[in-house]
């Protein structure tokens, strides 16, 4: 299992970022972590090895980006994944028929979707509470419950779970907390220092950074947990190929100075939307007029670059999202480019209706991931799409 350089913890965010995991080649001197294209390695004899005997196992660039991600979150074990449902998958591998976890009701809709539809078959419970109520999600713990799974802030509605209470909440009653720390990264969120056991990632997203691989990570910081965790990952065998290891690490290497420039237009483009839109129809966690607005800031140091706002109608939604043009309509988010989404016929189309409906994800929201573009093209993007909605809305209610 891959261990960080307990070395790197004693550095700054920034400087974990750029060397965490990582020491020139020692049979070059190579600065970057080469990309070990092998699946296998010479042995010296029986039981003889350099550390290495096969590809699944271990390879030298996927430990690099494990040993970085795990520095970056404070953890001490990093596994990486093919995808982060691979990541939650293997994750789930941990537990039995029988066991039950308390889960935040608002997930990426891919993660019920496996819970409810692939899971649930070889017998884990599950139950969906409002991830806002921490009181909620200690009335769902019953004998069997293993672990509380959440995600915060959600996808897409931007709901927040309060970690240190939780987190008590979890240790008291003596169950895991597996948090998905996706949307706010470490650079904004740490929620090992508020008593999660497992941080996960799709590193798809903002650790990777540019959309161009798929991959998950998981960190740890117990060592018993560890071991289970490696023995899974080889059992099961969900890893990413060498190359995409390599794209995560280069992306984590820009990962803090992409996040602020994230939160710089995030904040820039949540304002402009409510001003033009009024505050009740967007949602993002850095506007005051967000419910749990107080905790955003008592437990993230950003907010980012994801934003949800209700437009009202599919109809309305379908016209922004094709007169947008610096907003790419595309599934996924966290790239250094700009995407927007229509989470109740994309992301959360595996989302039951009526679950959907109750948390709010209506056919009229759509979801923005904004990336590191100008401020400019993007508001005069956003000008240009909504203003033309809200001036045609204008003019039918004038003819009615
Ligand atoms: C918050 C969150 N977690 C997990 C996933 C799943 O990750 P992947 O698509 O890499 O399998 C996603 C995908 O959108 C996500 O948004």
């Amino acid at each position: 299992m891959t261990r960080v350089y307990d070395e790197d913890l004693n550095a700054g965010f920034a400087t974990r970022a750029v060397h965490a995991g990582q020491r020139p080649d020692p049979s070059t001197g190579a600065i970057m972590t080469p990309v070990y294209l092998t699946s296998t390695y010479a042995q010296d004899g029986l039981g003889q090895n350099k550390g290495y005997e096969y590809a699944r196992g271990k390879n030298p660039t996927r430990e690099a980006l494990e040993r970085n991600v795990a520095a970056l979150e404070g953890g001490t074990h990093g596994f990486a994944y093919s995808s982060g449902m691979g990541c939650l998958d293997s994750i789930m591998k941990l537990f039995q028929a029988g066991d039950h976890f308390v889960c935040a009701e608002n997930m990426y809709g891919g993660t019920p979707r496996l819970f409810d539809r692939i899971l649930s078959c070889f017998g884990l419970r599950f139950t969906y509470v409002d991830p806002r109520s921490t009181e909620q999600m200690e009335d769902a713990i019953v004998a069997e419950t293993k672990a509380i799974l959440l995600e915060t802030p959600t996808n897409p509605m931007m709901r927040l779970t309060d970690l240190a209470a939780v987190g008590e909440v979890a240790a008291r009653r003596g169950v895991m907390l597996i948090v998905d720390n996706t949307f706010a990264t470490p650079v904004f969120q740490r929620p090992f220092e508020h008593g999660a056991h497992i941080v996960y990632h799709s590193s798809t997203k903002y650790l990777n950074g540019h959309s161009d691989m798929v991959g998950g990570i998981a960190v740890v910081r117990d060592n018993a947990l560890a071991e289970r965790m490696q023995f899974i990952l080889n059992a099961a065998g969900a890893v990413p190929g060498p190359f995409d290891s390599w794209l995560v690490l280069r992306g984590t290497k820009t990962l803090h100075l992409r996040m602020a420039a994230h939160d710089a237009n995030g904040r820039r483009v949540a304002r402009h939307l409510a001003d033009m839109l009024g505050e009740e129809r967007v949602i993002y966690p850095g506007l005051p007029s967000h419910p749990q607005h107080d905790l955003a800031k008592r437990q993230m140091s950003g907010f980012g670059g994801m934003i949800s706002v209700e437009v009202g109608s599919r109809e309305t939604a379908a016209r922004i999202l094709e007169r947008l043009r610096v907003f790419t309509l595309a599934e996924s988010l966290g790239g250094v480019e700009s995407l927007v989404c229509h989470p109740a016929t994309m992301t959360h189309a595996s989302v039951p209706l009526e679950r959907r409906q109750s948390i709010g994800i209506t056919d009229g929201l759509i979801r923005f991931s904004v990336g590191v573009e100008d401020i400019d093209d993007l508001l005069t993007d956003l000008d240009d799409a909504f203003r033309s909605e809200l001036r045609a809305q204008r003019s039918e209610v004038a003819a009615r």
